[in-house]
């Protein structure tokens, strides 16, 4: 069961901004029909499709309205039962967003909860007793909505002042603030029936899971987040019962935390303590060919979360970018990205690639907000397939296009990558290839750290077949990467074998002394103890 996930490679497709069928300007579930083939060629198994649902859209869909059905802009509720059949048809699956944590103030539950008299939905919100209290020193509550309801309370918001917090109830509920329910009082517990309900419905239209927003955030007044792996772990229970290939993933990026919840996949994120943004997006980011970064932090910090998510069978996500990150594109290079891609693409876990970074998409830079995007804005503009106009997205006129493109995508975009063997595009799908190839890179694969300094290159790892409890298999493979994405030459200090086979490289080749090894500048291979064939890029 859930086996898919041991080679799963996940796409993340914003609906928005990838394919335009009907010249609206703007994305649809057709479209995004139209271009499967590109992503299974591509080597991506599973999507990850940003929140398609009726909305408002001024958090560009994060903010919903109705949880059960499709925004008309991208389709109706026959193109996503259609758009999962032909996932599934092509082998492979799909996750859809799940935002239990806040709707849109315009959702018919919202309505009524703000509703002077009792009904069934007056705790289904976090609501003070009366309008003028205040949310002051409540942890992860940003705003809140305050009069123009009959009811005479403040609702507290999780993000923009239009998305009302939905009740799960307070860990340590301050004994002077009624409004204060514990996450088992009858109203949280309605809002878990209620997004359960939710799950059931895209459930049983085949869907194959779920990425969790802001999954660590549910329950208030947390601080060690108890409360909330308790609810996420009952979340697990009912999953367990009735949907048991059902996946999830969490938007948490703590999976000491959130694999314990139950989630089976946790990303490392932009903000949390994982030091993530130390690989592609620090100043001085480990990637960057100025060879000043470091990842000794970001490497114990995962060490720690690998071990303890080994135990649970739990998998964490290292991604590409997404939907809230400035694109890596605006701090590395091309050839830099390649041997960030070498690195994202052989490490353990579950590697998604974030739509258009494959081929090294621009963060359009200067563009106004659009739907909530503020600095996220120039990371979801359209994706760039063709020579065509508006680099094949959509027939409508470029004014019309919901977000502008960059005028970079003349060069950058599929077509004009898969006409040169040297590009990022080619070297991306020469690395998946060779990871679905070869039983040491599988998701669930050993993992040794052999070389990583303070500020110092090349970082140099390997990877193990293993048996189902985890242990290196006899004889199996194993596969030593070695990178140094920086502009010096740099010395391997790991022991790696005389006799083993390179199977992929970037750059030159290593230089081996008498009892040296060294990685020229800008320079990495995977070298593999087993024969197979070499593939460069
Ligand atoms: C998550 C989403 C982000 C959204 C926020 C509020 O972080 O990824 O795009 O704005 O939650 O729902």
């Amino acid at each position: 069961m859930r086996e898919w996930l041991d080679d799963a490679l996940f796409y993340e497709i914003y609906p928005q901004s990838f394919c335009d069928s009907d010249g609206d300007g703007i994305g649809d579930l057709r479209g995004i029909e139209e271009k499967l083939d590109y992503v299974k060629g591509l080597g991506c198994n599973a999507i990850w499709l940003n929140p398609c649902f009726d909305s408002p859209f001024l958090d560009a869909g994060y903010d919903i309205r109705d949880y059960c059905r499709i925004a008309p802009r991208y389709g109706t509720n026959e193109d996503m039962k259609h758009l999962i059949g032909e996932i599934h048809r092509r082998g492979m699956h799909l996750l859809l967003d799940l935002v239990p944590g806040h709707t849109s103030d315009e959702c018919a539950w919202f309505r009524e909860s703000a509703k002077g008299t009792r009904n069934d939905y007056t705790d289904r919100y976090i609501w003070t007793n009366k309008v003028w209290d205040s949310f002051d020193g409540v942890g992860s509550i940003m705003g809140c909505i305050r009069g123009g309801t009959q009811r005479n309370g403040a609702c507290a918001a999780n993000f923009f002042n239009s998305q009302p917090a939905l009740n799960y109830g307070f860990e340590n509920p301050d004994p002077d603030k009624t409004w204060q329910q514990r996450p088992d009082a009858p109203g949280p517990m309605a809002t878990r029936e209620a997004i359960r309900n939710v799950m059931r419905f895209w459930l049983d239209m085949g869907c194959d899971g779920f990425r969790v927003d802001m999954a660590g955030s549910l329950v208030k007044n947390d601080p060690d987040q108890a409360g909330t792996i308790a609810l996420w772990q009952d979340f697990r229970e009912f999953l367990e019962k009735e949907y048991p290939e059902a996946v999830m993933v969490s938007e948490w990026g703590q999976p000491d935390r959130s694999l314990l919840a139950g989630f089976h996949m946790d990303f490392l994120l932009h903000f949390g303590p994982s030091h993530y943004l130390d690989l592609f997006r620090t100043e001085h980011p480990y990637f960057s060919r100025e060879g000043k970064g470091d990842l000794r932090t970001f490497f114990d910090l995962y060490l720690k979360s690998r071990a303890q998510s080994l135990s649970g069978g739990g998998l964490i996500c290292i991604p590409s970018g997404n939907h809230d990150m400035i694109r890596m594109a605006r701090t590395l290079g091309p050839e830099e990205m390649k041997l960030a891609f070498a690195f994202l693409l052989s490490m353990p876990g579950v590697p998604f690639i974030y739509y258009g970074d494959e081929i090294g998409m621009h963060y359009v830079e200067d563009l106004l907000s659009v739907e909530g995007g503020y600095e996220r804005t120039g990371s979801r503009s359209p994706m760039a397939f063709d020579k065509t106009r508006n680099a094949g997205f959509s027939d409508a006129d470029p004014d019309r296009l919901y977000i502008a493109q960059d005028a970079s995508i003349r060069e950058i975009n599929v077509e004009s990558e898969d006409g040169n063997p040297q590009s990022l595009l080619q070297t991306v799908r020469a690395l998946i290839r060779i990871r679905a190839a070869h039983p040491a890179f599988r998701n669930r694969g050993g993992f040794r750290l052999l070389q990583c300094g303070d500020h110092s290159y090349p970082l140099v790892y390997e990877r193990t077949e293993v048996n189902a409890d985890g242990t290196d298999k006899a004889g199996g493979e194993q596969i030593f990467v070695v990178l140094n994405p920086s502009g010096q030459e740099a010395e391997v200090t790991a022991a790696i074998p005389g006799n083993a086979e390179t199977i992929w490289s970037y750059g030159s080749p290593l230089r081996r002394t008498a009892d040296r090894i060294f990685v020229p500048a800008a320079s990495a291979a995977y070298i593999a103890q087993t024969t197979s064939s070499t593939v460069t890029a």
